[in-house]
């Protein structure tokens, strides 16, 4: 996790979230920790998804953002990691749905003083190398590379969500924060 927080020197709890991996038959359940590092709420890793695949995601308990990002193209198709198209928060709690549509990279950050618990259906790959910790399906990299998302959730001075901007990103052309603060 340190490849992608606010503070890659914050301490944390050793696990930031548990997996559950199902597939699209038992479905993926997902457990968050409560908590920040250096400001910052606890969340997956985030990763886009390769190839034409779509994802549900049902919170069952507690309370968080979702955070989505499409990355813009070159002309020969080719993404480009520091220049996000259309960014979306997407304030959630138990009982909600997310749909997290094609090329839309994303992940999700507890912002509640419980656990977090998610049910997707993402399918898993368990003909891939490493498919518990990174199912074939997904790219980590270019989240890797940019140290995040194009925003990062973080606890305000009233002990509220809000938005702090990655300085790494070149560009977000389009955003939709979801009623959550921008942080300077
Ligand atoms: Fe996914």
């Amino acid at each position: 996790m340190q490849d992608v927080l606010m503070d890659p020197k914050g301490v944390g709890p050793a696990i930031h979230y548990y997996m559950l991996r199902g597939g699209v038959e038992q479905k993926n359940t997902t457990v968050w920790e409560p908590g920040t590092i250096s400001g910052e709420y606890i969340k997956t890793y985030g990763h886009y998804h390769i190839g034409e695949l779509s994802e549900n995601y049902s919170i069952v308990f507690g309370q968080g953002v979702a955070l989505l990002q499409k990355l813009m193209e070159d002309q020969q198709g080719n993404l480009l990691a520091d220049q996000v198209e259309d960014f979306r928060a997407v304030v959630v709690k138990a009982g909600d749905e997310v749909f997290m549509p094609l090329k839309f990279g994303h992940l999700v950050v507890n912002t509640g003083q419980t656990y977090l618990v998610t049910i997707d259906d993402s399918p898993v790959d368990f003909e891939d190398r490493d498919p518990v910790s990174f199912p074939g399906h997904a790219d980590y990299e270019l989240v890797k590379q940019m140290r995040g998302f194009a925003f990062y959730v973080v606890e305000d001075e009233n002990g509220q969500p809000a938005l702090k901007k990655n300085p790494l990103y070149k560009s977000v052309a389009k955003t939709d924060f979801g009623g959550l603060r921008v942080l300077e």
